[in-house]
């Protein structure tokens, strides 16, 4: 029999905790044997859900540095600005990593944690968790099979939902670029990532794009508005009021996400909700804060061959990060709604609907992406335990590629210009080309 792979989470927040869901489903193939955090309630609440020793518990991910290796790899689930250095230290320690997206925030950066783990000879997962969702699979599946001939065009939206971006671009964690990242990278990297996937090893040559912060902006707060929802006199016409998101939802018995994140040192419950919104970052106007990412972007892109993308992130909708993508063929069209997948054939002008099932059990937090952040894990694990890199969708090689294309489309906005990629010719050839050129 197989021992399970240990595992040392490493930031035992929101995603820290999901991911270490997996190993009370499927204790015969991971444990969580050391956690390490700044927060006392998180590494607390970690250590007891999975019986973590008390000499395994780390205030800062230095400290497992300190140490001999003691597991097989870890869980990097910190805030943006830190997810390289730890990367970096533990990947030299020799264990094998799971990386929270985005891999860094600048392209050398990202560079240097791919280097460094090729050179430990340590496997890398960076968290794109779409990749792993059963749907998203199965899109690429019928793309290589030529269902809709050759691809011309993808078209991607994505849908942030007007309640999550005030909750993570505008009060939150992501708000401020200097901060965590600017919001292409930290919400879209999924997406530029699965635009680059579908293109099928086609390089990206140019790139452009348009975005800005809109309306969460000083200059339109309304009249009479107060810094903080609790005290405000207009609250109840404001559609981000805080009273709405937070303690309306908790008082309904709902302590999920986004509730669950906006008390840092305790469980939430109406009293821990009601003080964070009167001291905490998320009961401010959402017209009186410090963000400064952008609401909507738009990023076109020519890959090889002819291949165009046209890619939306859009702050105010009413999905919540339920993607839409067509992608257009010689052939046919392939349209995909967050739900399913329908492929119409030009030639019989037919339309056929495909699903994917999910394995992911529901009962657990790995359900979330569709399952995907359930099927990461597995992905990983497995990797780990038989030494086979291929079962990793979201390895160094074509993370870094996809990275350095939201770079450059973030550099294309700064600059209003279009960003040559890249001197690049032939199919195959190209991707190990650049993996050399950023190298
Ligand atoms: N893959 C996805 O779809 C997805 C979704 C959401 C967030 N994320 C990314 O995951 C990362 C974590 O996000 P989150 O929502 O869990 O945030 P979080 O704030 O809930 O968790 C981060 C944790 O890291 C801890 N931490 C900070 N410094 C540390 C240090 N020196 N050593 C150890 N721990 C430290 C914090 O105390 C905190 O508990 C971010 O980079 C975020 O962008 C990815």
């Amino acid at each position: 029999m197989v021992s399970p792979v240990d595992v040392i989470v490493v930031g035992a927040g929101s995603r820290g905790e999901t991911y270490s869901c997996y190993a009370s489903l499927h204790p015969e193939r991971m444990r969580v044997v050391g956690v390490a955090d700044p927060r006392d309630f998180a590494r607390e609440k970690l250590q007891k859900q999975h019986r973590v020793a008390d000499n395994n518990l780390f205030v800062d991910w230095r400290d497992i540095v300190e140490r001999e290796k003691f597991a097989d790899a870890v869980f990097i689930c910190t805030p943006d600005r830190h997810h390289k250095d730890p990367a970096v230290a533990l990947a030299k320690k020799g264990y094998h990593i799971l990386l929270e997206k985005p891999m860094a925030v600048s392209a050398e950066d990202c560079a240097e944690i791919v280097r460094t783990c090729i050179q430990s000879g340590v496997m890398l997962t960076v968290c794109h968790v779409l990749r792993y969702d059963p749907v998203i699979r199965k899109i690429k599946v019928l793309l290589d099979s030529g269902v809709i001939g050759d691809v011309a065009h993808i078209q991607h939206l994505e849908p942030v939902g007007f309640f999550h971006f005030a909750h993570s671009f505008v009060r939150g964690n992501w708000r401020n670029e200097a901060e965590s990242s600017f919001s292409l990278l930290a919400k879209s990297c999924h997406d530029i990532d699965l635009i680059h996937h579908w293109a099928g090893g086609r390089s990206c040559l140019k790139v452009s794009s348009f975005g800005s912060l809109s309306h969460f902006r000083k200059e339109n707060k309304p009249t009479g508005a107060a810094d903080r929802c609790l005290d405000c006199p207009v609250e109840k016409d404001c559609s981000y009021s805080a009273r709405k998101i937070y303690l309306d939802r908790v008082k309904q018995g709902c302590v999920g996400w986004p509730v669950s994140v906006i008390c840092p040192s305790s469980i939430p419950d109406i009293e821990s909700v009601t003080e964070a919104l009167k001291s905490g970052p998320y009961g401010r106007c959402v017209y009186q804060c410090d963000n400064d990412v952008c609401t909507n972007q738009v990023v076109n892109m020519e890959f090889e061959g002819g291949l165009t993308a046209a890619f939306s992130m859009v702050a105010f909708t009413k999905d919540i990060c339920n993607r839409r993508t067509t992608i257009y063929g010689s052939k046919g069209e392939l349209s995909y709604d967050g739900n399913e997948i329908r492929v119409f054939d030009f030639l019989t002008g037919k339309a056929t609907k495909h699903m994917a099932e999910t394995r992911a059990p529901e009962a657990f937090g790995l359900c979330g992406h569709g399952g995907a952040d359930y099927h990461l894990v597995e992905a990983f694990i497995s990797a780990v335990v038989s030494g086979d890199s291929s079962l990793i969708l979201s390895g160094p090689e074509e993370t870094l590629l996809s990275h350095k294309l939201v770079f450059e489309a973030e550099r294309a906005r700064l600059e209003s210009k279009v960003v040559f990629c890249g001197p690049l010719s032939g199919p195959e050839g190209s991707m190990k080309r650049r993996i050399e050129t950023i190298h």
